[in-house]
């Protein structure tokens, strides 16, 4: 790849929110790798991608596997050892099964992609983020793993009542927060897609497409992480009106 290119690698980016961030970096010259857990439905994001001018290199990986992250190690190295950007948005919605009928592995599959998955893929991708000039890690949580959020009774979220999710994105907000106070020379922040203050979220496969914000909008938050400066913030939570609170 050029060497002035900044690089970026974004998990679960064959549709929604991870491809039209995908499809944005690539806009703005960036080296794009795309991960997706299906080669043929990320083939045929690369391939749209491809065509819109992106420079775009499909990278095979499922979050759950030590195995597959290990291998999407191997295949971005084939392209450069420094990664500029990570993010660590792909997700599973888990069943909405009510608290009283969640059962600990019902917890544990979301928590595999959610949680551990975001674990997995940085732990494997610190060596070579720590090359880059201005390394950037940016989790793809959720307002329902917010406490402000969930707590707010005019927050539709609130009355969710639902276990698997939103405690995983929980744990995530808690987990990148000790990553950004233990490697200050990496950028870690969460973007949730929505806008907490107006109650709306991004219509993708995740919600039935039931959001009120396009994908473009969606990705706003993503986007503003993973472009930010040197000079800028690590260890926060935005939307894309702001900060919003843990
Ligand atoms: N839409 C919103 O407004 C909203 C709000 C809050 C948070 N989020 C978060 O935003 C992120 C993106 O969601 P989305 O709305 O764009 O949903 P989406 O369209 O359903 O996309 C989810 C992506 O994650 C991938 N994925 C799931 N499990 C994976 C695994 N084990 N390994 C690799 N990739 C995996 C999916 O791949 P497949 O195509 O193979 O299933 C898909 O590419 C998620 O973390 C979600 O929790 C979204």
């Amino acid at each position: 790849m050029r060497h002035d290119q900044t690089s970026v690698l974004i998990t679960g980016a064959n549709k929604g929110l991870g491809l039209e961030a995908a499809r944005r970096l690539g806009d703005l010259g960036w080296k794009v790798f795309l991960g997706s857990r299906d080669p043929v439905r990320g083939r045929a994001a690369v391939d749209r991608l491809w065509e819109g001018g992106a420079d775009v290199v499909l990278v095979p990986l499922d979050v759950t596997s030590d195995d597959s992250v290990e291998k999407a190690v191997q295949t971005v190295l084939g392209h450069t050892d420094i990664l500029d950007v990570l993010i660590n948005n792909a997700g599973a919605p888990g069943r909405a099964v009510t608290p009283s009928e969640a059962t600990a592995e019902e917890l544990h599959s979301v928590y595999d992609t959610n949680v551990y998955g975001p674990v997995r893929v940085t732990q494997a991708f610190l060596p070579m983020l720590g090359r880059s000039g201005n390394p950037r890690v940016v989790m793809v949580s959720s307002g329902g793993g917010s406490f402000s959020v969930i707590t707010d009774p005019d927050q539709p979220v609130a009355t969710m009542h639902e276990l698997a999710y939103s405690s995983s994105k929980a744990a995530l907000n808690m987990i990148t927060l000790r990553y950004a106070h233990a490697l200050p020379e990496i950028k870690f922040n969460v973007a949730t897609p929505g806008e907490v203050a107006n109650r709306t979220f991004a219509a993708t496969d995740m919600n039935h497409h039931t959001g009120q914000l396009t994908v473009t909008e969606g990705t706003d938050s993503i986007v503003r992480l993973a472009t930010l400066d040197p000079d800028g913030p690590t260890g926060v939570f935005v939307d894309r009106l702001g900060p919003i609170g843990w």
